[in-house]
């Protein structure tokens, strides 16, 4: 039994916890505001809010719903854009009429929706703000200019917002229907729900498994979903280590101030991955398991010679340095019923940085061509340690052993980079494929290897990217 609230109404279904929740929504509840556009998560037409109850108050995310499984909806509070303009035009709605943001209107729906999420959890809004909650939305028609400007007005409007009690000045000013300040309440009654657990087929945010396999999934119930395990989702510090449960999603990674403090360039790298749905939805375990050799938080976090834990079935628990994790393209080193609950790295200290590259066809919302990342310790012009990652470069995420090994005890100088970029091509084995010739994605690899340095100590290094 899946229960959750639905806009203003509390739902109990028996339908499959693994049916997308744009389906449920669609063709069980008959709510068809919601637009079916690729069913791949990347035009966002079908984008509702999923609020979850933390403590006394409810955290809205927006999600592509064709790629949810009905069960992450469990015990939250769905929105969708028949829950928002219940009895005229929202603010939202009107900013889109006023400058023009709409022409054929497939894509409206969606784009109102994930701007109501941006005025639902906004603390210091902007226009660029607004215009980044809209990343995962695609428009055919308008040239997106007129979108950006409504987006600006939404941001102008907001600025006005009631940090103190935000819902009931967005419910006074016609943003939120006036059942949004029950919600809580309500939320908090709702019966314990049942979530599968047990199923051979586990399921994180579901954006890599529906996108590969919708039709597989629709109907089974031999699934487990993990999305909201308790503990799942916490990133704490354990002594000298950061642990990260395993359903951690790029968005939790972007808001904790623990990750924020060590990494002070976090939000533009993270900003670099999906789109704000997608990234409030996928985890960093589906990120690894899903093995894909461009896997951004895989490239992250091998870099930061990261550790995994693999729980088997019976609850014995084992400990593998991520880089290991692959065997070849999409063979791990797993052992049967295993799966990943943590992930733990090492803090680093205050003499190591740590930067992250990558190149895509589209800056945002598209997976990368080439990324990579490298984390350096260096303290008196010598490089004490290092680790360095690669994806999209060979038939897995790739860590280049021996070009660390090279560069590790050694000076910290322009001559460095030619010799360990003779090694890095020794060590990759691209291949010619739709996003770019073997010998192109060997030329960017080489660039993005420059790029670290210079980001990192521009004092040395800022002249040194070949042309
Ligand atoms: C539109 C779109 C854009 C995307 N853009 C990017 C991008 O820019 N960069 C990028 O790297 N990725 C991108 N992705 C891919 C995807 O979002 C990520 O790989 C995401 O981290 C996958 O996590 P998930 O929880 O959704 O995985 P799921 O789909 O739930 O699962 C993926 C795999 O991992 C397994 N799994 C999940 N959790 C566990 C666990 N705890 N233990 C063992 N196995 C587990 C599942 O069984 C499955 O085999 C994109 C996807 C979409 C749809
Ligand atoms: S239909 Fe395109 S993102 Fe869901
Ligand atoms: S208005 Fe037609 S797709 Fe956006």
């Amino acid at each position: 039994m899946v229960e959750f609230i639905l806009n203003d109404q509390t739902v109990r279904t028996r339908k499959p916890a693994s049916m997308t929740l744009l389906d449920f929504i669609r063709y069980e509840q008959h709510l068809s505001g919601t637009k079916i556009g690729c069913r791949e998560g990347d035009c966002g037409a079908c984008t509702v809010l999923i609020g979850k109850l933390n403590d006394e108050r409810i955290h809205y995310e927006s999600m592509t719903s064709c790629i949810t499984p009905l069960g992450n909806a469990a015990g939250k509070h769905v929105v969708t854009i028949e829950g928002l303009n219940m009895v005229e035009l929202t603010p939202v709605q009107q900013a889109m009429v006023d400058s023009g943001g709409t022409q054929c209107g497939f894509c409206t729906v969606g784009f109102v929706v994930s701007l109501s999420g941006y005025c639902l959890t906004a603390e210091h809004p902007t226009k660029e703000g607004a215009i980044s909650a809209i990343d995962g939305n695609i428009c055919r028609c308008t040239g997106y200019k007129s979108i950006e400007n409504a987006a600006g007005d939404i941001a102008g409007q907001l600025s006005k917002k009631s940090q103190k009690e935000q819902t009931g000045w967005l419910i006074k000013k016609g943003f939120l229907p006036e059942y949004f300040s029950g919600i809580p309440k309500r939320l908090q009654k709702l019966r314990s729900y049942e979530i599968p657990e047990n199923g051979q087929v586990m399921i994180g945010g579901g954006t890599d498994l529906y996108v590969q396999k919708h039709d597989e999934l629709l109907d089974t119930e031999e699934v487990s979903l993990v999305f909201d395990k308790p503990d799942w989702n916490s990133i704490h510090r354990e002594g000298s280590e950061i642990v990260l449960g395993a359903a951690t999603t790029a968005t939790d990674l972007m808001e904790s101030e623990i990750m924020q403090q060590i990494f002070p360039d976090l939000h533009r790298h993270l900003k670099l991955v999906s789109s704000t749905q997608i990234r409030n939805m996928g985890t960093v375990a589906g990120n690894f398991v899903n093995a894909s050799p461009i896997g951004d938080l895989t490239a992250f976090f091998i870099a930061l010679n990261s550790t995994i834990v693999l729980t088997s079935p019976g609850g014995h628990q084992r400990q593998m340095l991520l880089k290991d994790l692959y065997k070849d393209y999409k063979e791990l080193n797993t052992k049967p019923g295993e799966h990943l609950t943590q992930i733990r790295f090492p803090v680093p200290d205050d003499q190591t940085r740590f930067n992250f590259e990558k190149v895509s066809k589209r800056t945002y919302l598209d997976i990368a061509s080439v990324n990579t990342a490298i984390q350096i310790r260096s303290a008196k012009g010598k490089i004490d340690d290092v680790h360095l990652s690669a994806g999209g470069v060979g038939p897995t995420p790739k860590y280049l052993s021996r070009t660390c090994d090279f560069m590790r005890d050694q000076a910290l100088t322009p001559e460095l980079l030619p010799q360990a970029h003779e090694i890095i091509q020794s060590e990759i084995s691209p291949i010619s494929d739709v996003r770019g010739s073997a010998s192109y994605k060997r030329t960017l690899l080489r660039q993005l290897f420059y790029a670290h340095f210079a980001e990192l100590y521009p004092e040395i290094f800022e002249d040194e990217i070949p042309a």
